[in-house]
């Protein structure tokens, strides 16, 4: 993407630089737009130096301009993918709220046909104040995003809301707006089950697995992008990711409840998660120690998630589950697909340690009709962008 960051005059401005930085690691464009009071917090040798782009000031005589001042906010407008305002004053909210354009980034604001979004950060008084509030809905109401700030101990020795979000939370934001929407799935409501689940033997031991849950949480992020409402079962202890509902859990038992209360309000589901298929019947509520009864476990079958929210699903939810196989993967993913009544299934190959914890996997998609071509080897957050695009595709045709 080609994105202007515009950065306006507050102390959080240091960490615009930061965000240059991570943007431009990650392949975009990156042209900083300072404000006149932006200046005086961070020069423009820095961000130039972190993007290799030039950077702009407020008047022509300011910042690095280049051949045509007259017309740069123009350039600039149409140059952008997306313009983003890390850190925003209540100034630069409340001017363009209102249309005003009176410098360099105020005036590209109201040019530009891009996407816009917002970091507010400020102090306590200023946050709450009804009229910045009521610039940011004016804003949210031209579909521009904000990213809320957080709280903490800010600048000014307050202590509360107000705190710049944090920088990944602010570049995830950035992603999830400058992703086409895809209208299958766009204000879709999915539930997306990741990670492993821990069936307790006592205090301090558990049954687990292998799985990290970063494929599941790549397809949360993935399909929070395009458009989907996403509610994200999650266990193990990867960070939820920015813009999905999360909800944290340990066992089979919970993942099940907690998709429970949520399948009917749901269009789809995706069942990534690698959850036990036993637990132990008793679990000990003190520690057990060694030489105490037999040395073998007495184990039970925990719910099947996939198969009970399957069963009870209307025939305007769509369920999609995942297969980790180490043999035969075709033949057991056809036959999950059957006895599992799923509209498709994506197997992955665990043989030798593919799939968990690894950068980059493949998954080949099967649904009635048989395989379809494997998805991948791709790194996995592009991994699931490309299975929701394949999933998309199949919806618009009404999964045919
Ligand atoms: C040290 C200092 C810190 C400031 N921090 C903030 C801030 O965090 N948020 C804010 O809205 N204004 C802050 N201000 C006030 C803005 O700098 C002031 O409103 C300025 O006119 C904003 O101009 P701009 O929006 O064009 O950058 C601060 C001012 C000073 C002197």
């Amino acid at each position: 993407m080609q994105i202007i960051l515009g950065i306006t005059g507050g102390i959080a401005a240091y960490k615009a630089a930061d965000l240059a930085r991570l943007l431009t690691h990650q392949g975009h464009r990156v042209r900083c737009v300072l404000t006149e009071a932006g200046a005086r917090f961070i020069t423009p040798l820095t961000l130039t130096s972190l993007t290799g782009e030039p950077c702009y000031g407020a008047n022509p005589d300011q910042g690095e301009w280049r051949a045509n001042p007259s017309v740069e906010h123009i350039e600039l407008a149409r140059w952008a993918d997306l313009v983003a305002v890390v850190p925003a004053t209540a100034n630069i909210i409340g001017k363009a709220a209102n249309g005003l354009a009176s410098d360099l980034l105020s005036t590209l604001l109201l040019a530009t046909r891009a996407q816009v979004l917002w970091a507010p950060a400020m102090n306590t008084g200023m946050w709450e104040h009804p009229a910045v509030q009521a610039n940011l809905a004016r804003l949210r109401s031209f579909g521009h995003a904000v990213v809320d700030p957080g709280e903490g101990v800010l600048a000014c020795g307050e202590e509360g809301s107000g705190k710049l979000a944090d920088v990944l939370s602010i570049a995830e934001a950035i992603r999830a707006q400058g992703t086409p929407k895809l209208s299958s799935l766009s204000g879709r409501r999915v539930i997306i089950t990741a990670g492993p689940t821990r069936e307790d033997l006592d205090p301090v031991r558990t049954l687990t697995n292998r799985s990290t849950g970063a494929m599941g949480i790549e397809l949360a992020r993935a399909f929070r992008d395009v458009g989907a409402r996403v509610q994200l079962v999650l266990g193990g202890d990867l960070p939820s990711p920015w813009g999905v509902e999360t909800l944290r859990v340990r066992s089979a038992q919970q993942m099940l409840e907690a998709c429970e209360a949520r399948w009917a309000g749901c269009d789809g589901l995706v069942a990534a998660a690698a959850v036990a298929d036993q637990r132990p019947e008793v679990p000990s509520a003190q520690k057990i120690k060694k030489g105490e009864g037999t040395e073998s476990l007495h184990l039970v079958r925990t719910p099947d998630i996939l198969a009970q929210l399957s069963a009870s699903r209307r025939t305007d939810q769509w369920v999609v589950g995942f297969a980790a196989e180490s043999e035969n993967h075709l033949d057991h993913a056809m036959a999950k697909l059957r006895n599992k009544r799923l509209d498709a299934v994506l197997v992955n190959d665990v043989q030798g340690g593919q799939a968990f914890g690894a950068q980059a996997n493949t998954l080949t998609p099967i649904t009635a009709q048989g395989p379809h071509p494997p998805i991948g080897p791709l790194p996995k957050d592009q991994l699931a962008l490309a299975v929701v695009r394949w999933w998309s595709q199949r919806l618009e045709n009404r999964l045919t």
